[in-house]
């Protein structure tokens, strides 16, 4: 981006349009001074403006008003902050209403004049950001829908893309919310199996007995309850591809079968004494080290070998940050038009905790967090509040994920929750202690307890 953001400042007053250039100046902007509504608009033509800040009553034909409405008009990107005399806020209400940033009334004070022209030009950014990241996102390297754009994500596209046309057994392997079960689809859909079907099935999700007549399915009488003939998953998919989801999860004697169709490309139902010969492409996914389990003796090694023809492997969300934006942007606009929302995109603040959170449930956990924030969120910003504690946590906190089940003790609990109210507060201990409903003796006292620096407060002794 472009080094200082540039101001148009429009007054007609000249000893009022110098003083305040010079206040913006100083304050490290580029300044466009016009005396006159004409000669802004002719300048916003020109040159790309950041923010414009422009006094109301000026001389006709061109008030103020008119520049609002044409800057809102043909240079949405840019802010306008409107200079109003003292004592006509009923101006002010109608240009916030026509889509001024603020108002600034007169006499002017320089500290809030930055201030506003600051928060403006930071507004203007941020907005011009979501933008591009909307337009990235359309555009993004979108494969199967599955969204990335590291270097990762495409060398991986290309490989599905490759291994697709190969008809060859397909090993998926990455940690849980990865993707895995999108590239499985991804795999068959730009194979010539396309059009045949996709049957998919959790190894980890059924008990052996089960899994083994859902698998092959079984014949009239096999056993108890088998009361008619069943056709087997790998019948239906008889032409297409067959998904074996959590591979890791299948017992021994599960193993030994599948084996079997591999090496023999037929099945056989439970208590049948013919086999059928199919013609199926086998994918698995496991989120566990297959290897390891091979070394444990968990799982076959000749199955293993059979599997693992072509391997994929699926990178962690924490080893691709890059793609948290474009994915975190996807998630918000999915759930928006789900839910009937205004959420547009994700303050920058949510974004860098976000960038820095360990994301140890992988793209899961980030679609599921957004959707919960564009869900409960209030404004058309996804913002800080609206993560939940461990996402916020992870900026101060670098990246400390906990074990699963391990409990927190409260005083750790509330440590936390009281750091988080603070930094969410900016540091303004009055307002963090209305937030967090305690006196502020108390939130002093309590921040003390936790280490933290805190000058004692005047006023300090209520509570
Ligand atoms: N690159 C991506 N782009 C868009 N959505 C994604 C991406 N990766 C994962 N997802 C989404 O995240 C969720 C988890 O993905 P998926 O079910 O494929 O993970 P998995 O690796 O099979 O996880 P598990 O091992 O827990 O079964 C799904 O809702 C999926 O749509
Ligand atoms: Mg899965």
């Amino acid at each position: 981006m472009s080094a200082s953001p540039t101001i148009l400042l429009v007054e007609d007053e000249d000893g009022l349009r110098e003083a305040l250039s010079i206040v913006l100046r100083r304050a490290g902007y580029e300044v466009l001074e016009t005396g006159s509504a004409a000669e802004g608009l002719r300048a916003l033509e020109r040159s790309a403006i950041d923010v414009v800040v422009t006094d109301l009553a000026m001389e006709q034909p061109l008030s103020g008003m008119g520049v609002l409405r044409h800057t809102r008009q043909f240079a949405p990107g840019t802010e306008v902050l409107v200079m109003t005399a003292f004592g006509t806020i009923e101006n002010a209400v109608e240009c916030m209403r026509l889509g001024a940033f603020h108002y600034i009334t007169k006499p002017i004070n320089s500290e809030e004049l930055e201030l506003l022209v600051a928060r403006a030009v930071e507004h203007q950014r941020l907005v011009a950001e979501n933008r591009n990241l909307r337009q990235r996102v359309q555009e993004a390297y979108r494969f199967e829908n599955i969204i990335g754009s590291s270097p990762a994500m495409i060398r991986l596209f290309e490989q599905v893309t490759r291994v697709a046309a190969l008809d060859t057994t397909v090993l998926l392997s990455g940690e849980t919310g990865t993707g895995k079960e999108l590239i499985a689809h991804a795999v068959h859909n730009k194979s010539p199996r396309a059009p045949r079907s996709f049957v998919a099935i959790n190894c980890g999700a059924l008990p052996e007995t089960l899994l083994e007549s859902e698998l092959f399915g079984h014949v009239k009488g096999a056993f108890t309850g088998a009361a008619s003939t069943k056709k087997g998953l790998f019948e239906e998919a008889d032409g297409g591809t067959f998904f074996l989801d959590e591979i890791s999860a299948a017992p021994m004697s599960i193993q030994v079968k599948l084996l079997r169709v591999i090496e023999e490309k037929e099945t056989r139902r439970i208590g049948d004494t013919r086999s059928s010969k199919i013609d199926v492409r086998l994918i698995a996914a496991s989120n566990s080290d297959l290897q390891a389990e091979v070394a444990a003796g968990r799982f076959r090694e000749d199955l293993y070998y059979r599997l693992n023809v072509v391997s994929l492997r699926l990178p962690p969300l924490r080893e691709r940050r890059e793609d948290i934006p474009l994915l975190a942007q996807h998630f918000v606009q999915k759930y928006a038009s789900r839910f009937h929302r205004p959420t547009h995109s994700i303050d920058p603040a949510a974004m860098r905790m976000m960038m820095s959170h360990p994301w140890p449930g992988n793209v899961r956990e980030l679609e599921n967090v957004v959707e919960r924030a564009v869900a409960l969120g209030s404004t058309d910003l996804v913002k800080v509040v609206d993560l939940p504690s461990e996402v916020s946590r992870a900026e101060s906190e670098g990246s400390d994920a906990r074990a699963e089940g391990e409990i927190r003790t409260l005083e750790e609990a509330e440590r936390e929750h009281i750091l988080g109210a603070v930094g969410r507060c900016g540091g303004n201990l009055a307002n963090a202690a209305k937030g967090l409903g305690i006196g502020r003796t108390t939130l002093w006292r309590k921040l003390k307890r936790y280490g933290m620096q805190v000058e004692p407060e005047e006023g300090a002794a209520e509570a």
